[in-house]
């Protein structure tokens, strides 16, 4: 139909359709090429979004009606279906977040549910990318055969295990270590669990990122895990341990770019964090084009400063999920922030920024500038990995401080190093 169709033309489709007698339930959902935020909804749509239409559907049929969008939690669930918005429940993300969510529902283990975060990275946005899906949650999410239920054994051998840092990388190091009756002991050197996930859940479109670090330190406390926060592990305090199995999970540093006659150039942790001082007018460098840039720009366009991102990329934002895209860039355009992609910045001088398109080398100058602030990627730490080598039977490395990256790879190589030891 040209134009599409509105939720009124749909429930009239719904009707008819009923009508012919063939068929047994509707499915609903929403969405068009345009408004993919409302078919893959991310975690800027708040749970729910969809049950107003969905309960307008449910009372104009008389065929049992299947809720969508963004449904996670089974409390939620079961409340739909008591206030008669609809007769079943559809879920997609959050089964393969967690396939075992209906049986800990049933069982009423509500707290065991590793809950979708709506992230959109390991699942749509590969499917956009046409790769197998995986989840950044759940490294078992199109790996079934390799390390699905069932697939994980105890230990032959019980040992000492000690893992240092507690960012996602050794959380899920100490999880699956633990669950297979290792002994272990976590460092972590602030006084909270999380590492750099802390810093992205910050990002107002990305705070439930924070569900991975609850759930985890869920699960650690669950198991016994001894988490020590509040100390800086090195050799000494390691060999204190006498662990059989050392992991390093330090995690990354950010970098910033050298840019000649630029002094206020600040990391965007920093911004995140709250520690770094900010004017009101901003150039974020993007070479990131991942949530770090386009995250920190909206954060700070939600702080009332005006924001113009520069990257040598195609777009801000490239690495990130058109579903999610979408609201982000909706909120760009009516605060005004200026994008200029394919550009990079050569030089300041005092307030004023010179760049150039990576293309022709053309220049451009941006006046007023009192901050820029950039997403430049990570450095590993890895010096405490390099010092443990030989002094240790055995030493893995897991996560950033391998080669900085994202949640995904960290969690995932905690599992395969936790299946490992
Ligand atoms: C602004 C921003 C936004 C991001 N957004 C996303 C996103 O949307 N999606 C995504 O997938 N990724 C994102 N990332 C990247 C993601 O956060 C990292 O890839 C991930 O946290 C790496 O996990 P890790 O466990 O390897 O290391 P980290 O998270 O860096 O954790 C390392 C931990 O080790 C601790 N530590 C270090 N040395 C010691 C020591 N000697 N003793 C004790 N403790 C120590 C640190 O304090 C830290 O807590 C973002 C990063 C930033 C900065
Ligand atoms: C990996 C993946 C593949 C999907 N494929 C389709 C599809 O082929 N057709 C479709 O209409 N919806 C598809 N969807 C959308 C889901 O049916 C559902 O509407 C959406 O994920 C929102 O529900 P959820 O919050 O329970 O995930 C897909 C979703 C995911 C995550
Ligand atoms: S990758 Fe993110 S959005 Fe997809 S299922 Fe896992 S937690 Fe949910």
């Amino acid at each position: 139909m040209e134009g599409g169709y509105t939720i009124k033309e749909g429930i009239e489709i719904a009707r008819r359709l009923e009508a012919t007698g063939k068929i047994d339930y509707i499915s609903t959902d929403l969405g068009a090429a345009d408004i993919l935020h409302m078919n893959l909804p991310p975690s800027s749509i708040p749970p729910g979004y969809a049950l107003e239409f969905i309960a307008n559907v449910k009372s104009e049929v008389k065929l049992p009606v299947i809720a969508f969008g963004r449904i996670n939690d089974p409390v939620q669930a079961e409340s739909i279906l008591e206030e008669g918005k609809a007769d079943l429940i559809g879920m997609a993300r959050a089964l393969i977040a967690d396939p075992e969510l209906p049986v800990k529902a049933r069982e009423g283990r509500l707290e065991d549910i590793r809950a979708c975060v709506a992230c959109n990275q390991g699942c749509v946005w590969r499917v956009f990318a046409r790769l197998p899906i995986t989840c950044i949650q759940n490294p078992a999410a199109g790996r079934e055969r390799e390390l699905g239920i069932g697939s994980l054994k105890p230990a032959a051998v019980k040992k000492r295990v000690v893992v240092v840092g507690g960012g996602p990388g050794g959380l899920k190091t100490a999880e699956i270590a633990a669950l297979r009756g290792h002994r272990v002991t976590l460092f972590e050197r602030l006084g909270e669990l999380g590492g750099q996930v802390n810093i992205a859940s910050r990002i107002p479109s990305r705070e439930e990122l924070s569900g991975i670090v609850r759930y985890l330190t869920y699960r650690l406390e669950k198991l016994g895990v001894d988490v020590r926060l509040n100390v800086e592990a090195d050799v000494e305090v390691i060999k204190g341990e006498e662990p059989d199995v050392v992991v390093v999970a330090t995690g990354s540093t950010p970098t910033v770019p050298q840019i000649p006659g630029a002094e206020n150039l600040v990391d965007v942790a920093s911004v995140l964090r709250g520690e770094a001082k900010v004017g009101d007018k901003v150039l974020l460098l993007d070479l990131d084009g991942h949530w770090a840039a386009a995250g920190t720009a909206e954060y700070l366009v939600e702080r009332g400063k005006e924001v113009t991102i520069v990257t040598p990329l195609m777009y801000v934002g490239v690495d990130i999920d058109f579903p999610s895209l979408i609201p982000l860039y909706r909120k760009f355009y009516e605060k005004g922030v200026n994008m200029l992609p394919n550009t990079m910045v050569k030089e300041v001088k005092g307030e004023t920024v010179i760049c150039a398109d990576v293309y022709s080398g053309r220049e451009k100058t941006i006046e007023g500038i009192d901050t820029i602030v950039a997403a430049a990627g990570g450095k590993a730490n890895d010096q405490l990995f390099k010092s443990l080598k030989g002094l240790f039977r055995e030493v893995y490395a897991v996560g950033s401080c391998v080669a900085p990256r994202r949640i995904e790879m960290a969690i995932y190589e905690g599992e395969m190093v936790g299946r490992k030891i």
